[in-house]
């Protein structure tokens, strides 16, 4: 990062390495990550350490760790505006999250929506990290003094969690850590099933519901082309027609405009013009990011100098917090 006399705020973000991302992430994450890189000083780490919480095939990790940051790269975010890193390279997330575990009442986590849901659905697993998770996530904020957190609903508890923890430790020892805001972004809504558009898109779901980051333009047509609409056969943006609606969704947040400007422009015409545009306009932006990502991923050499210049400045931040932390509570 280049040295700047007039200081802006600290943004975190963290991405979970768990298969290839679908256009929902992209939409609701990712492309704001690339367009908060001026504005802000931003922190973006590929969560490894939060993915073990589900059983993990080693290989399997490190090949989608890889793939993550190449992907993120091949999104837009660029190493010379923004700290990119591994999450595991930088020791201090797991060991403040550690010293944090100790101001966290087992009550507060095991009330978090997330490890509820969770714990239903990997029963044979209910393992101490997947409780902790909520922890760890704090002390990847606090590191870093961030202010703001881009976060989606679904971390919103996590985020509180972590404002009540800077707040607590600020109050038991001494103003330590900056008490973290959720941001919420200007663009980019909730991109929802294309099979069944009241549910949000989800890479779980059957291939044909999500397109993935990474599908070609033949699975993006045929994708489209199934996407789910309705009977009434007018283009409306409203609830009524939740399937619609969400293609217009797409269009517009791929195009960077409103989903109303997108219905009217296509006033008058029918569900399959719609869909033509549609694909055209996943393709082309799906186009370079797709063939960037794969270049990426041919060149391990580059990848692994991203992260060490990432982990050095990561490393650089995290530590000076960490030994503020250590010294106040007793450590010798
Ligand atoms: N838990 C987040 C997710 O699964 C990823 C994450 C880890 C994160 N640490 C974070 C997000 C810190 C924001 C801030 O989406």
């Amino acid at each position: 990062m280049e040295a700047n006399v007039e200081k802006k705020p600290i943004v975190f973000s963290a991405v979970q390495p768990s298969g290839l991302p679908t256009i929902g992430n992209y939409i609701g994450a990712l492309k704001n990550w690339v367009n908060m890189q001026d504005e802000f000083d931003c922190i973006y780490a590929v969560a490894d350490l939060h993915a073990i919480t589900v059983r993990q095939e080693p290989a399997k990790l490190r090949a989608n760790s890889m793939q993550m940051m190449a992907l993120l790269l091949a999104c837009g975010i660029d190493p010379d505006k923004c700290v990119l890193f591994m999450q595991s390279h930088v020791s201090a997330h797991s060991e403040l999250a550690w010293l944090l575990n100790t101001i966290t009442y087992i009550g507060e986590l095991s009330r978090m929506t997330q490890f509820k849901d969770k714990s239903r659905k990997h029963e044979s697993n209910i393992n101490v990290g997947l409780l902790d998770y909520p922890v760890l996530m704090a002390a990847d904020i606090l590191l870093y003094q961030a202010e703001y957190i881009p976060v989606g609903k679904d971390q919103t508890q996590h985020l509180e969690l972590a404002r009540d923890l800077a707040e607590r430790f600020n109050n038991a020892y001494s103003p330590t850590f900056t008490v973290p805001k959720g941001y919420i972004p200007k663009t980019g809504g909730r991109i929802m099933s294309l099979q069944d558009p009241m549910h949000k898109m989800s890479k779980s779901d059957d291939a044909n519901a999500f397109i993935g980051m990474l599908d070609t333009p033949d699975e993006i047509a045929r994708k489209i082309k199934r996407a789910v609409t309705d009977s009434v056969g007018v283009i409306n943006y409203c609830p009524e027609q939740p399937g619609v609606s969400n293609l217009l969704d797409i269009y517009a947040a791929f195009g960077d405009e409103t989903p109303e400007q997108a219905a009217a422009a296509f006033e008058g015409k029918g569900y399959g013009e719609l869909k033509a545009a549609l694909t055209e306009r996943l393709v082309e932006v799906l186009t370079p990011i797709r063939e960037n990502c794969t270049r990426y991923m041919g060149d391990k050499a580059y990848l692994q100098s991203v992260m060490k210049k990432g982990e050095d400045a990561a490393a650089a931040m995290a530590y000076r917090t960490l030994a503020k932390v250590r010294r106040k509570m007793g450590f010798i």
